[in-house]
């Protein structure tokens, strides 16, 4: 892939087989623990009204990178939240991730979300110099998360 001028980002609307090996090889490079989604996951996400699957391809319509909008309603307002973006260890560096979250803030807006969240871990550095020139600021909250015992 040279530079990004070849490069297209869309809202995934049906699975493959493609799009299942894509993900696979995807997901690993986002988390060591997490296993990589089936066609029956994939399909849920592509199904659901509250999530959308987007994917970036190069000009050979090789999958280089996804990232998954979610954006809901509770009482007081339109939620929307950019979670799992990864892009291809071969394709990072030229865009592909800024295109992926430009892509995401444009459809949560059009949705009637006023703000985007997301969290990354500190050590993740690129990804966090990737979203501060994006224009996200970091907000003084606590994150906390239950694990369930079972
Ligand atoms: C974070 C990530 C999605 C960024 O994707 P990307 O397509 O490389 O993003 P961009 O090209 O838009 O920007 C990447 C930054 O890394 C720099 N960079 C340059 N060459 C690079 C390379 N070979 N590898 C990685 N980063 C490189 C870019 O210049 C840019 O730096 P800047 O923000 O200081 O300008 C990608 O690094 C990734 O998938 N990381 C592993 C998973 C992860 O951490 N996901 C985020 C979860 S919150």
């Amino acid at each position: 892939m040279a530079g990004t001028g070849d490069l297209t980002v869309e809202e995934a609307s049906r699975v493959d087989d493609g799009l299942v090996a894509a993900l696979a090889a995807l997901v690993p490079q986002l988390s060591r623990s997490a296993p990589a989604p089936g066609a029956a996951e994939l399909d849920a996400i592509v199904q659901s009204p509250a999530t959308t699957l987007l994917v970036a391809r190069d000009g050979e319509g090789r999958v280089v990178g996804s990232l998954t909008l979610a954006v809901f309603r509770i009482p007081t307002g339109v939620r929307a939240w950019i979670e799992d973006v990864v892009v291809d260890g071969a394709a990072r560096g030229r865009g592909v991730g800024a295109a992926l979250v430009t892509a995401a803030l444009e459809r949560a807006e059009a949705a009637g979300a006023r703000t985007v969240d997301l969290t990354s871990r500190p050590d993740r550095e690129a990804a966090n110099r990737l979203y501060v020139r994006m224009g996200f600021a970091a907000r003084s909250t606590n994150v906390y998360r239950y694990t369930s015992p079972g």
